[in-house]
């Protein structure tokens, strides 16, 4: 079968909304040119940004009308409402126009204690609110320098997905491998490594959920570049990506998505 390929842009914490709507406006205005000459559709690639929560309501009237843009939260509170001072919850991100959330990602992990318990909570709520998932998992490297990176990553997904069955997960669930040592660092995992644990995480996937789980996209991400982003996407079994740095300039994001979407149909 052929997966959708994802290519997302984590904004973190840039672009206030007047910044965060032009660059919106801008990639909705130059997609069409980054995907001249490829045969990919609607069906075939999905492109995404996730803008700071402030940034969520400017951005959508640019990106909404796009059937193949979509709009994405960075995190997603575990409760829909209540005593939780600080949280936004699915509804929330839901009623700012994100249909899909990031959950897990290893600066919340790292940075904002975010546990893998918290991480199920997360990913659960998400769902459980109509919302895509995006679960993020990925290894330090002296995790990686000790050989037990595959472990590791095994690890954070039994956490995540654990209870879920293949009706919870089915299409609205995108597992995003982030290495912690590749995040901003200019050191992107070469196409044979990423592809190593992306082929570990489709056999997790495919034992839990059977033929949903090899329907799931698995994205790479970690200082992906327009340059580097051809021979990730051709290693096999990376459906796209999640780009952070490279994200933040229009011309520069669609850049990537450019070199994604030659990918289709070959
Ligand atoms: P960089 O692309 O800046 O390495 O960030 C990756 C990332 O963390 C995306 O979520």
């Amino acid at each position: 079968m052929t997966r959708t390929l994802w290519v997302l842009g984590n904004w973190k914490q840039n672009h206030l909304p007047e910044a965060a709507a032009a660059c919106a406006r801008q990639i909705a205005d130059d997609l069409p040119d980054a995907l001249r000459g490829t045969s990919a559709t609607v069906g075939d690639i999905r492109v995404g940004i996730a803008p700071p929560y402030l940034s969520l309501a400017a951005t959508r009237p640019f990106v909404r009308p796009h059937a193949m843009l979509w709009l994405l939260a960075q995190d997603c509170g575990a409760q829909d409402a209540g005593a939780f001072t600080g949280e936004v919850g699915p509804n929330m991100i839901a009623a700012a126009g994100a249909e899909a959330a990031i959950i897990g990602h290893s600066e919340r992990r790292a940075l904002f204690g975010d546990t893998d318990r918290l991480v199920q909570a997360k990913l659960r709520a998400a769902l459980a609110g109509g919302l895509t998932a995006v679960l993020c998992v990925g290894e330090a490297l002296e995790v990686r320098q000790a050989g037990a990176h595959e472990a590791h990553v095994v690890a954070q997904l039994d956490a995540a997905l654990a209870g879920l069955g293949p009706e919870a997960a089915n299409a609205r669930l995108v597992v995003a491998y982030e290495p912690v040592w590749a995040i901003g660092t200019g050191h992107t995992a070469t196409p044979e490594q990423a592809a190593a644990m992306h082929r570990r995480i489709r056999a997790w996937l495919t034992e839990r959920f059977g033929s949903a789980g090899t329907d799931r996209s698995i994205l790479y991400g970690g200082s992906v570049k327009a340059d580097n982003a051809q021979a990730l996407v051709a290693a096999g079994d990376i459906d796209g990506f999640l780009v952070g740095g490279a994200s933040l300039e229009p011309a520069s994001f669609l850049a990537i998505v450019a070199r994604a979407a030659a990918h289709v149909g070959t």
